[in-house]
């Protein structure tokens, strides 16, 4: 099998062949989930343990689906924002959790880096849902399976991800990922909100959406993340919409047969307009709620398959 990890702390770990695995595995598991009889027993007699340090709605339910659809006992511990000022709060957690020996621990941290630390300190297998900016891998799986079953392929195609770059998560996992696929990806949004260093990505820069999103096949938005933001990043929201916003006059830019993504929460008539994120036609948004479920369930079989053959060797 061409997966080895113990965890999936982010895609840069992981090598092309494996994100194909992973997602031949998550097709057949949206096959499953479209069934009456949605239960698998990948994960049967294991325990998994969800800790959300900060709010989530589609990555926590998806996550808790796929675990009791795959038969493992699941745990959501309640995690307040106020709880985690210092490190040791984390690792304490983390320590206190693992005395109750969980197989799998999905996390989401507001730190950068801090799922990695857990991961070290914990012998189970660790899955992030996210640490501050730095990776989502989970959203970036679905973003391309989802991509991949829209478009017949997961390469060469034309990518702009657009908006927010500097504060997301979403966008640095699928900058890598889809760069390690061999994509081709423009970043669209104002300066103030691309990272620094930005041109090591092998990325193309535009501020401007006409111009960035001719002929490309995949249009990504994201959200404004303002719970990240500690300055005036944009002028004021109607702005932003009418600079940066998609709309269908925008989108006429774009490939006739381009469709239009979302990781959510959406924010409707600042990056996108509700219309055409609602547009069947367009819209794959709904879609990629749907492969988020086959992807985690995906994801923690093939983390439990590597987990049981460390401890069966052991
Ligand atoms: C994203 C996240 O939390 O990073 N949401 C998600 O997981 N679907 C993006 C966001 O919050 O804007």
């Amino acid at each position: 099998m061409t997966f080895t990890h113990r965890h999936l702390l982010g895609i840069e770990h992981l090598r092309p062949e494996e994100i194909v695995t992973l997602l031949d595995l998550a097709d057949d598991y949206v096959t499953l989930n479209r069934a009456a009889e949605k239960h698998g027993a990948a994960l049967a007699g294991l325990t998994q343990i969800n800790m959300f340090f900060e709010n989530s709605t589609r990555t926590q339910a998806s996550f808790e689906l796929a675990g009791k659809r795959l038969g493992a006992d699941v745990m959501n511990m309640a995690m307040q924002a106020s709880s985690i000022t210092k490190g040791e709060t984390l690792i304490d957690t983390a320590m206190t959790l693992n005395a109750m020996h969980p197989d799998l621990l999905v996390v989401r941290h507001p730190h950068s880096g801090a799922v990695d630390l857990l991961a070290q300190k914990v012998n189970c297998a660790v899955l992030n849902a996210g640490d501050g900016r730095h990776e989502h891998p989970t959203q970036a799986l679905l973003d391309a399976l989802t991509i991949r079953r829209a478009k017949g392929r997961l390469h060469r195609l034309n990518i702009a991800i657009c908006g927010d770059i500097a504060h997301s998560r979403v966008a640095r996992s699928n900058i890598i990922l889809l760069g390690k696929m061999e994509n081709r990806i423009r970043l669209i949004g104002p300066p103030t909100l691309m990272p620094a260093g930005i041109n090591e990505f092998g990325v193309e820069v535009y501020d401007n959406m006409q111009k960035g999103l001719d002929d490309v096949d995949v249009v990504m938005m994201l959200r404004l993340q303002r719970e990240r933001m500690d300055g005036g990043f944009i002028p004021s929201e109607r702005e932003y919409y009418h600079r940066f916003g998609l709309d269908a006059d925008k989108l006429a830019h774009a490939k006739p047969d381009a469709i239009v993504m979302h990781p959510g929460p959406m924010n409707r008539g600042v990056e996108i307009d509700g219309t055409l994120a609602d547009d069947i036609n367009r819209s794959v948004i709904q879609d990629q709620v749907e492969m988020g479920v086959a992807v985690r369930m995906a994801a923690m079989d093939l983390l439990a398959r590597n987990l049981r053959t460390v401890r069966g060797a052991a």
